[in-house]
């Protein structure tokens, strides 16, 4: 804890004593992120210095507190799986149930967070980011908040196994070899091993691990099941880790924008993804704005003019501009649900 004048104060440090005003009446309490316009407001009270922590708080905004405490969680909770320790997910639980809480009161509240992450924590990030996306999904599918809960933990462990697989194959930077993505396949073993022998983990969160490669043709690993022989969790982890891996930049590839990847699950839903899964999910995650712009493959600046209710994630928009060539006089719509040569390649605002 360090006294600092209001003058040296700084947005995200965080309050270490209560503050208050000169007729003794509480300002502000302990443990309060500092933002601007708490520094307004003690500078209305003449108030000259504070108490603080010694360090800064990462963020006062409650869900990217919620996003990096869980980050921290599953990497503890790895890395000790790892040193061969006896992991106890209580804590997890604890933090993916706040990230459940703020998703049922706002599904899209995590959307502007996910998706931002280093190379090389890709497994953590990606973790927490298929443990949100699992959440939005059984929000969405209408499942109870309990189901929620056990959906978007069995998410943040479903890699669990990679823990066990060497790090020259798991992090190498090109094409797995034929032998080397059999050791992979492997992380679904061993993770359905790990999390099925964590304290209070039915098997209903455990076998996750175990199938969330399954495909809905028979084409996934490791038993190849088929249907509805794969179970509801295992399907919806399917599309969530698909989607996140799709849009990241991986060692071994550079990310995608979301409508590719919104492309590609459309693509396989009914042969490897669930249909019903894959749209509601792409409508709440993939989705233009009307009146937002957007630049074509083509080169051709548009303005999202409506949403298609069949696919959201290629509006009718109108081109009013070219990057280069002739201008454009008179502009044009375009049905992007009907024109698959053009791809929206980049929003320019929202
Ligand atoms: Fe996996």
């Amino acid at each position: 804890m360090k006294k600092v004048t209001v003058d040296k104060l700084e947005e995200g440090m965080k309050l270490a004593r209560d503050v208050f005003t000169e007729n003794g009446k509480l300002l502000l309490p302990e443990g309060f992120i500092i933002k601007p316009s708490f520094i307004q407001k003690l500078r209305e009270h003449n108030i000259d210095s504070v108490y603080v922590e010694d360090e800064k708080a990462e963020s006062y905004v409650k869900e990217e507190v919620i996003y990096h405490e869980t980050f921290v969680a599953i990497q503890d909770l790895m890395l000790s799986a790892k040193a061969g320790e006896v992991v106890d997910p209580f804590v997890a639980k604890e933090i993916v149930n706040d990230i459940v809480g703020q998703i049922i009161e706002e599904e899209d509240v995590f959307l502007r967070i996910v998706g931002f992450r280093d190379v090389d924590n890709y497994t953590y990030f990606h973790s927490v980011d298929v443990s949100i996306f699992a959440a939005i999904i059984g929000k969405l599918l209408e499942l109870d908040r309990k189901q929620i809960e056990d959906l978007a933990l069995a998410a943040l462990l479903h890699d669990f196994g990679k823990m066990k697989i060497p790090h020259e194959i798991l992090n190498k930077p090109a094409k797995l070899t034929d032998e080397e993505f059999e050791e992979m396949k492997k992380h679904t073993i061993y993770g359905y091993q790990i999390v099925k022998n964590m304290d209070g983990i039915s098997e209903q969160v455990a076998e996750v691990a175990l199938l969330h490669h399954e495909r809905l043709d028979g084409s996934g690993y490791p038993l190849k099941l088929k249907g509805d022989k794969i179970p509801l969790f295992a399907k919806i982890v399917a599309v969530a880790d698909v989607y996140d891996a799709l849009t990241a930049d991986r060692v071994y590839k550079k990310k995608i924008v979301p409508t590719k990847a919104a492309d590609y699950l459309t693509k396989y839903s009914g042969i490897h993804f669930d249909k019903d899964i894959v749209q509601k999910f792409l409508k709440m995650v993939v989705k233009y704005p009307v009146g937002c712009f957007v630049v074509l493959n083509t080169g051709e600046i548009a303005i999202v003019y409506e949403e298609n209710p069949f696919n959201k994630t290629r509006p009718i928009v109108k081109v009013v501009a070219r990057k280069e060539g002739p201008p454009v006089l008179i502009p044009y719509f375009v049905d992007l649900s009907q024109d698959y040569k053009r791809e929206i390649i980049d929003v320019i605002n929202y």
